[in-house]
């Protein structure tokens, strides 16, 4: 994982808008968020949380055949995030995309990614859950700004015959849902001019009660489902990993569950709702306070924008503690980061002059110069 340093906290919220230290905590259990400084942007924050789980994974990135960003605030509309990371870990043979299913992105990632593995189709992935969200939150309206942090968090996935990962997963979407959480400006229905700017088009807006109504049925729901599929029960669950959106949420879905609010994870304090980066930043968190441990069966469980909903089992057979990594890998990664900047420099370099030798050697229609002559 990877967050910022800079720190918000809910008495500075004070001071921006009308609202109170009280009020924050006690509504959505939220005491302070991470906020991106100057030069942090989500490819900066994603490329952290990646190396980090490739150090823990101890894997190679050129050996990476899948690479997804869920995010929905990408470092541009276009080109995808995932490629800028592609191009910075340097792993040629990846494909990348960027995943956008609100705060769920997460887990449809890595419930796509685990499928493709399962399939044969790719052998090694990174799913990486990354946000800015401070850069589209209206620091005017205190029914929104209270909420949100940004923060990444990566995992890697990796081919293997011995059972376990990921058992089983459940993604779904209502899109009658997606006025009650959308960014209206910068798409094809209202692109950037002066006067989007001026309606405060560009800022995430949100009808939080009806989110939350809608967050407190489908999250013990989703979870029951993809539980089912797994044929396991919910007493079978060591630890839920839900997305972190308001406490009150978590207490509900865990009546929903019938389970003690201890069995349901939240670092909401510290970090607020940072979209698809929370349920990776919890897994994180969880998996270094040693809330899971070997063989145990945990569920990541998320809900956002879109509507989307989305939920996965997963049999946690990663070696705990985290073994560390060997010396040569570390070497070998760390060389292949260098490299990869040296290799992206001398394409973008390449790119130019073979641009120029075009122009020099052929003519507006395509042809070869000298061949006209020739001719
Ligand atoms: N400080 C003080 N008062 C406030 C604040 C605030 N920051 N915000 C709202 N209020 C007021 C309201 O104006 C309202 O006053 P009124 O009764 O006089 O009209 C009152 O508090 C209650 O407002 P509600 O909206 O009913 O408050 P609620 O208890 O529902 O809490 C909240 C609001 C925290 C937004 C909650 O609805 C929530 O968490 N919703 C879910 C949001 C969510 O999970 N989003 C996830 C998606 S993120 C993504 O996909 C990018």
């Amino acid at each position: 994982m990877a967050v910022p340093d800079r720190v918000l906290t809910n008495v500075e919220l004070t001071t921006m808008v009308d609202t109170s230290e009280e009020w924050i905590l006690q509504r959505t259990g939220i005491a302070e968020r991470r906020i991106a400084g100057e030069g942090e942007t989500t490819f900066s924050l994603s490329l952290q949380a990646a190396q980090n789980a490739l150090e823990v994974a101890d894997a190679d990135p050129a050996r990476l055949d899948l690479i997804i960003v869920a995010t929905v605030t990408p470092e541009y509309v276009f080109p995808a995030t995932a490629c800028l990371i592609q191009d910075a870990l340097g792993a040629a043979s990846a494909a990348a995309f960027d995943l956008s299913a609100g705060c769920s992105g997460f887990v449809y990632g890595m419930s796509l990614a685990a499928d493709l593995i399962a399939a044969g189709k790719y052998r090694l992935a990174l799913v990486i859950g990354a946000e800015t969200l401070s850069r589209i939150t209206d620091y005017t309206d205190r029914t929104t700004c209270i909420l949100f942090g940004d923060g990444a968090g990566a995992v890697v996935l990796r081919a293997s015959d011995a059972p376990g990962g990921v058992l089983s997963s459940q993604l779904g979407a209502d899109g009658s849902g997606g006025e009650l959480l959308m960014l209206p400006g910068g798409g094809s229905m209202h692109p950037a001019t002066s006067e989007t700017v001026t309606r405060r088009l560009h800022f995430l807006q949100m009808q939080g009660r009806q989110v939350f109504r809608f967050a407190t049925r489908v999250m013990p729901e989703a979870s029951k489902q993809v539980l089912d599929q797994a044929a396991l029960q919910v007493a079978d669950v060591s630890l839920f990993v839900p997305h972190q959106a308001n406490d009150r949420i978590l207490q509900a879905a865990a009546r929903g569950l019938s389970i003690p609010e201890e069995r349901m994870y939240s670092n909401l304090a510290r970090y607020g709702n940072t979209s698809s980066a929370s349920i990776p930043i919890a897994l994180c968190e969880a998996v270094e306070q040693g809330r899971i441990k070997r063989d145990d069966l945990i569920v990541c469980v998320g809900f956002g924008a879109g509507l989307t909903w989305a939920a996965a089992a997963i049999r946690w057979t990663m070696p705990l503690p985290v073994p560390v990594p060997s010396r040569t890998m570390t070497f070998r990664r760390s060389l292949r980061y260098r490299w990869s900047r040296l290799r992206s420099l001398w394409r973008r370099l390449w790119r130019r002059i073979d641009a120029r030798l075009f122009q020099v050697l052929y003519d507006s229609h395509g042809r070869r110069k000298r061949g006209r002559r020739d001719d």
